[in-house]
């Protein structure tokens, strides 16, 4: 094949080991910031490790889901170059410090996350709240919604495990925008596993229901944590459901510099991300996802979880550095 033809072409399996690099740099220069309660030293630490990382990679990649608009984020901001700019096109979406607080008071699943697909085929969300819905694989399609309740989706997720609404677990961020549906969710006897931060832990959670406990997530978070959720389940399997929230007229703004004109479209799995993807989240503080990182003399250990859409690969690596 013409070296300018395989230039373009998305090597996923060759990409996906240096994209665990990344994510692995991140979490590592985050480690001495674990538990020190200064959130944006460690964001700023995980952030420049990041994207001295991404910069090594062959790809010509702009960042579609970042730090934040260039104005505000001096650094992987959206649109934002990365790459040797050798290699294919692709999109990224990051969240260098997934869980800010979290690693802040050392709380459990903090991660450094990324994803990475062929240009043009991760969503571009703006940073507004997106109402999200998601469960694991083995359901057939659509079995809960959006539009549903929240009692009648534990009702319909129930119907479908063959099981009582007592024996189905819901994962919900614990914010005050979430007492209704929580008071409601307690009506049906389901079980809530409320957590203080960390969506995207939140939801990958649903795809290995055996482990976490959890079968269901719901509720408002993040839509940019949002796309990475979705590329995390489109390689674990699970369904997911998202739709921008908007609360005033700068939030509909910067929908629309996004590119995205229908305000009120529900967004599945595959609208979110629509080709293969490669997904790599290295953990920071301990989680049911991965461990976080294990400082020991001498040397650091991180655990990474590395997958990938195409082949539906799932990879949990241990990484020992030696600290000097
Ligand atoms: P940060 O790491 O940026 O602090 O995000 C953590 C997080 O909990 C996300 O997982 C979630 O999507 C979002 O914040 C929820 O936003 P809010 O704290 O405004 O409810």
């Amino acid at each position: 094949m013409p070296s300018q033809i395989q230039d373009v072409i998305f090597h996923d399996r060759m990409l996906s080991l240096g994209l665990a690099r990344v994510t692995e740099a991140a979490a590592m220069a985050s480690a001495r910031l674990v538990g020190r309660g200064d959130e944006k030293a460690a964001d700023q630490a995980a952030v420049t490790a990041m994207r001295e990382q991404l910069n090594m990679l062959d790809i010509r990649g702009v960042v579609v889901i970042g730090e934040g608009e260039r104005d505000d984020a001096p650094m992987l901001y959206i649109g934002e170059k990365v790459g040797s700019g050798k290699g294919p096109e692709v999109d990224i979406a990051l969240d260098p410090l997934e869980g800010t607080t979290l690693t802040a008071k050392d709380m459990p699943n903090a991660l450094t996350v990324i994803a990475m697909a062929p240009r043009g085929t991760l969503l571009h969300a703006p940073d507004v709240y997106m109402d999200k819905l998601a469960i694991g694989p083995g359901f057939s399609k659509d079995v809960v919604s959006l539009e549903m309740s929240p009692s009648e989706r534990v009702t319909a997720l129930a119907e479908a495990r063959g099981c009582a609404p007592e024996d189905i677990t819901v994962c919900v961020l614990e914010r005050p925008r979430h007492e209704g549906m929580i008071a409601e969710l307690r009506q049906t006897g389901a079980a809530i596993r409320l957590i203080t931060d960390g969506d995207v832990a939140g939801i990958i959670h649903c795809a290995e229901s055996d482990i976490t406990g959890i079968d269901m997530y719901m509720g408002a978070g993040g839509a940019p944590e949002g796309v990475l959720a979705a590329s995390a389940l489109k390689c674990m399997g699970g369904q997911m459901w998202g739709k921008l929230l908007f609360r005033n007229s700068d939030e509909r703004r910067r929908a629309a510099t996004a590119g995205i004109t229908d305000l009120d479209r529900v967004y599945s799995r595959n609208d979110m991300v629509t080709q293969d993807v490669i997904f790599s989240a290295t953990g920071v503080t301990d989680g049911s996802v991965v461990s976080g990182m294990k400082r020991q003399p001498g040397f650091l250990e991180t655990e990474t979880l590395l997958m990938r859409s195409k082949t539906g690969s799932v990879r949990r690596m241990r990484y020992r550095n030696p600290t000097g």
